[in-house]
């Protein structure tokens, strides 16, 4: 169950919404946060916030894949695989990952640090190929540089 501080702050952004659909992406994102992802309790409560079934925050929660149903690790590395990066290293990149994370695309690390996702374009095209970790995003990636980064967030990981 979410604190009632978080619940009422919620409540507000939900009622200041144009739409109820419009506040639920905010609310599931916020329910993740606070959970670690979005479980079926939190599922439940943001379906009573918004005023939606629970079927409905199903649909949109699956379509958004920054919305995660199952357990993820505290840190998730998105690499992304759309036209633009796959044509540029991104393929290259995220396998460099996987060996270097000792996982499959999807998986998270033994220790549970790290979650390594393949994801869609992250609007960032220009800068190809590219990764996302937490809200920071990093371009031009070489497989050197991306397992710099990841090592270095491993390494500042809670628990590491
Ligand atoms: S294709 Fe990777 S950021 Fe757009």
């Amino acid at each position: 169950m979410i604190p009632e501080l978080l619940k009422t702050n919620l409540e507000k952004r939900v009622a200041d919404a144009v739409t109820n659909r419009e506040a639920a992406v905010d609310t599931m994102k916020e329910l993740q946060r606070h959970y670690g992802w979005l479980t079926d309790e939190a599922l439940e409560e943001a379906a009573q916030l918004l005023g939606l079934s629970p079927l409905q925050v199903e649909e949109l929660a699956t379509f958004y894949e920054m919305i995660y149903r199952r357990p993820v690790a505290p840190r998730i590395v998105h690499v992304c695989d759309s036209i633009s990066c796959w044509a540029s290293g991104g393929e290259t990149l995220l396998k460099s990952l996987t060996q270097l994370l000792e996982i499959e695309p999807g998986s998270t690390t033994a220790d549970g640090a790290i979650t390594l996702l393949p994801c869609s374009c992250l609007g960032n095209c220009g800068e190809a190929p590219c990764m996302m970790i937490g809200e920071k995003q990093y371009g031009r990636m070489t497989p050197e540089a991306g397992a710099e980064i990841v090592a270095a967030v491993r390494d500042a990981s809670p628990g590491s």
